[in-house]
């Protein structure tokens, strides 16, 4: 089961030793970035200018959501997101398939602007061809890694398959843990709402015993598992790959990613407003703006 104690000496050794993403001075210059999972500029610039994230993960699907019908307006909405976070990390996914195709067009990508980060799936690509090689995207990491173009390996679902990335010479590796909380909620528990963190406090009697389970509860937390055994893999062997924990559907599932030690999260717009808006927050704000009513005036 996922054990948040885990986050040992190791783990802090690792972030101790990975570049420091703010001044020395603020006090949480070696802490985990946040990044926005969206490609809706709309969304992602108010977070931005906040200072709430320094980062962004986009993939064809959230492209298509944000209303691009072709490449070109896929670049040109690309080329915003990497102008406005600049110099901070914006990853743009491959779309083409065969080797050389894709190292055509991660380069494309990567001249859109130097905080470009390429997106290579980890594999699959004999899910959509079946005579693909199954090595496609580790090799288009390797090519890449020695080109000197950050890569983000995708669709991670195991710790051997962000190992290999890792090996490749991926800049960091995306493990989905709310699609495998959605997987696990939706086959092992088809009563259960996919991946809430609400489970645990409405429903005590099947989800008892942890306050971990932003994940569906002690059964179906494998998403953080799966984050937290590549962390750990990592800080054994001192592999700087980053650690980006995606596909997030709740705010606890991003304390759950803090205390597996990610490196990165990239958190949807909507659930970002939602770690604002927390219920006891709320009545807390309500009852502070009710007393505070004496003193103004
Ligand atoms: C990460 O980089 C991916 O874009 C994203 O987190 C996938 O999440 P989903 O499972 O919500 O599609």
């Amino acid at each position: 089961m996922f054990d948040p104690a885990a986050f040992g000496p190791a783990i802090q050794q690792r972030r101790r030793s990975l570049p420091a993403i703010r001044d020395q001075r603020h006090p949480a210059s070696h802490g985990p970035r946040l990044f926005a999972d969206s490609a809706d500029i709309h969304d992602i610039e108010p977070l931005y200018r906040a200072g709430i994230i320094n980062g962004v993960t986009t993939n064809p699907t959230l492209m298509k959501r944000a209303g691009a019908n072709s490449w070109a307006q896929a670049k040109a909405m690309l080329t915003d997101i990497l102008t406005l976070l600049a110099p901070n990390p914006v990853s743009l996914e491959l779309t083409e398939l065969g080797y050389d195709a894709m190292l055509a067009q991660a380069r494309e990508l990567a001249a859109l602007g130097s905080n470009a980060v390429i997106k290579v799936p980890v594999g699959g690509y004999r899910a959509v061809d079946a005579k693909a090689d199954p090595f496609t995207g580790l090799k288009v990491i390797r090519a890449l890694w020695e080109l000197g173009i950050h890569t983000n390996a995708t669709l991670v679902f195991n710790t051997t398959q962000a190992f290999w990335a890792a090996n490749a010479g991926a800049s960091c590796v995306s493990p989905f843990l709310g699609r495998v909380a959605d997987y696990l909620a939706k086959h092992d528990d088809a009563g259960g709402p996919p991946g809430n963190s609400l489970y645990q406090a409405t429903e005590p009697q099947r989800y008892h015993n942890t306050e971990y389970v932003a994940c569906g509860g002690p059964r179906h937390d494998a998403g953080s598992r799966l984050v937290q055994e590549i962390v750990t893999v990592f800080a054994h062997y001192d592999i700087r790959t980053e650690v980006l924990a995606a596909s997030i559907r709740n705010p606890a599932q991003v304390s759950e990613m803090l205390l597996a030690g990610a490196d990165i999260v990239t958190v949807p717009a909507a659930i970002l407003a939602g770690v604002a808006d927390h219920p006891l927050t709320d009545l807390g704000m309500q009852a502070f703006c009710a007393d505070a009513a004496v003193f103004t005036g």
